[in-house]
């Protein structure tokens, strides 16, 4: 590839997608991390939830979301939904040869290894990625000793998206999901992994609910890493200074979602920011 045709790649815009607000979470690190690179996202909010849908709908939406990505023009593609990544991560690196595709699991996995001192890990995730076991084979794979316990939260994907991320009932409806990862005498979890990139944004509650002695680990942070190592080592990531730009592709309800993705990055999205898109 001449330096020309590498420099115009490293050009383009990194393509992020969740089902919905949830990848912000990923965004908003990588944005950190990355300010010079231009950041596409989409949300597929027609179809939000992916966490109880079959493997087979959430791969068909996650090769549409990602050949939807590839013709605007991306140089990556970050899978920023567990869901995705659990179970179509390999059908998405098979069918984009020719760019990185990144997904949340292994990053997650790695940063709950690294923040374990006792090796008991507690992981709340959507119904999908639980019966995947996607975690626990990722977690084992770095440390095969480790005691997983994990735990579907069916309803902490419509509390994000409705933006309830705090108060009494919140705490009441996380209490019922959480308390029984910790209840059992003989094995005191230190870690619990947000398995879901909804679940940040609800992280006071949930330290509010598990108390002090829980390190919360979610992968936004170490996918943001990933990303930048796997750009440095094709030498993809871009040059020029100053900030990129940030676009966002939604398949429903573009208002709504600017209303909630304030909470996830703490700013306003302007409405004017938000594309609808159909990806069928
Ligand atoms: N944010 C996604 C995840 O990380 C999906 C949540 C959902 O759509 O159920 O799993």
């Amino acid at each position: 590839m001449s330096s020309n045709s590498s420099s115009a790649i490293a050009d383009l815009p990194i393509g992020i997608f969740d089902s919905g607000v949830g990848g912000l979470t990923v965004l908003d690190a990588i944005r950190q991390q990355l300010p010079n690179e231009d950041l596409l996202y989409l949300g597929d909010t027609a179809r939000v939830p992916y966490g109880s849908k079959s493997s087979q709908s959430v791969i068909r939406y996650a090769r549409q979301a990602a050949d939807f990505m590839v013709e605007q023009g991306v140089k990556a593609l970050v899978i920023a939904c567990n869901t995705a990544s659990a179970v179509a991560i390999e059908d998405l690196q098979q069918r984009h040869p020719e760019l990185p595709v990144i997904g949340v699991i292994e990053p997650g996995a790695e940063a709950a290894v690294a923040g374990s001192e006792n090796g008991e890990i507690a992981v709340v995730a959507t119904e999908s990625t639980v019966n995947g076991g996607a975690y626990l084979k990722a977690i084992r794979h770095r440390k095969s000793d480790a005691v997983v316990k994990s735990q579907a939260c069916s309803l902490f994907v419509s509390l994000a998206e409705e933006g309830w991320t705090e108060g009494e009932l919140v705490e009441a409806i996380l209490s019922r999901y959480l308390t029984p990862l910790f209840s059992d005498p003989d094995h005191h979890p230190d870690t619990l992994v947000l398995g879901c990139t909804h679940y940040p944004v609800l992280k006071q509650a949930i330290a509010n609910v598990v108390g002090p002695h829980v390190t919360l680990v979610d992968s936004a942070q170490t996918t943001s890493n990933w990303v930048q190592q796997q750009l440095q080592q094709a030498n993809l990531l871009r040059q020029q200074d100053g900030s990129g730009r940030l676009h966002y592709l939604v398949t429903d309800g573009p208002e709504r979602f600017a209303r909630v993705a304030e909470l996830f990055l703490g700013h306003p999205v302007p409405v004017s920011d938000i594309e609808l898109v159909d990806l069928q």
